[in-house]
């Protein structure tokens, strides 16, 4: 009986590398309230929501706004950043995405989207890559962000697997983190420095061999 029954994918900068967009729109923000912010500071602002990444980057420029303000805000950058994802094609998939997900249907093992972002839906849609989920999660079913573990636990009870019998696959230190608490294979996309905690570390998913897992 193979080991792992379900795997489960964060999206931006594991499947496609949306983690650019992300940077360019919240640098537009920084700028706007002459915040200075960096690639490196970006790091930061990987997998967790889009209230907790406003948080980290006005904790940045020492600065406070109120309620309103932080929405505006909020909405600005969601809207140039949905201006860059809705030019996505197929070509932003990242490599060996499309390979990894054909084997794990060969194998039967069932595939989850665990993501963050509200805006999921229009990236799978654009990439095409929404055919091989058996089930959604992202950030507009949970009311709980990364690093706690709720979006991979409603991934597995959605797929129908014990946690304990997932992988997930993240490039984000929170998402990781996640990952462990749910008891899950937490597969790290990345770098040693970035993702010190994953189980399984591969740079890049065309690296990734499923047969050491
Ligand atoms: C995660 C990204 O996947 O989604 C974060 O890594 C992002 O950078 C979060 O803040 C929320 O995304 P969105 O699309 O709902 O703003
Ligand atoms: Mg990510």
């Amino acid at each position: 009986m193979p080991k792992y029954l379900g795997a489960i994918f964060d999206l931006d900068g594991v499947l496609v590398d949306t983690a650019k967009y992300h940077f360019l729109a919240w640098k537009k923000l920084a700028d706007q309230l002459n915040i200075p912010f960096t690639e490196e500071d970006n790091e930061q602002l990987k997998g967790v929501s889009r209230v907790k990444s406003l948080d980290i980057l006005l904790s940045l420029g020492k600065k406070s706004y109120s309620e309103d303000e932080r929405k505006c805000f909020m909405e600005k950058k969601n809207e140039d950043y949905v201006h860059y994802i809705s030019q996505m094609d197929e070509s932003e998939i990242l490599p060996g995405v499309v390979q990894l997900l054909d084997q794990l249907r060969l194998q039967q093992i069932k595939i989850a989207l665990g993501s963050a972002s509200k805006n999921s839906g229009l990236i799978l849609r654009n990439t095409k890559l929404q055919t091989y989920f058996d089930a959604i999660v992202d950030g507009n079913d949970v009311s709980k962000a990364k690093p706690d573990p709720e979006v991979f636990l409603l991934g597995a009870q959605k797929l129908g697997v014990p946690a304990s019998r997932c992988m997930v696959f993240e490039d984000a230190k929170a998402g990781i983190e996640a990952a462990k608490q749910a008891g899950m294979l937490a597969i790290g996309v990345g770098t040693k420095k970035n993702l010190p905690n994953a189980d399984v570390l591969f740079e890049n998913l065309e690296a990734l061999d499923l047969s050491v897992l």
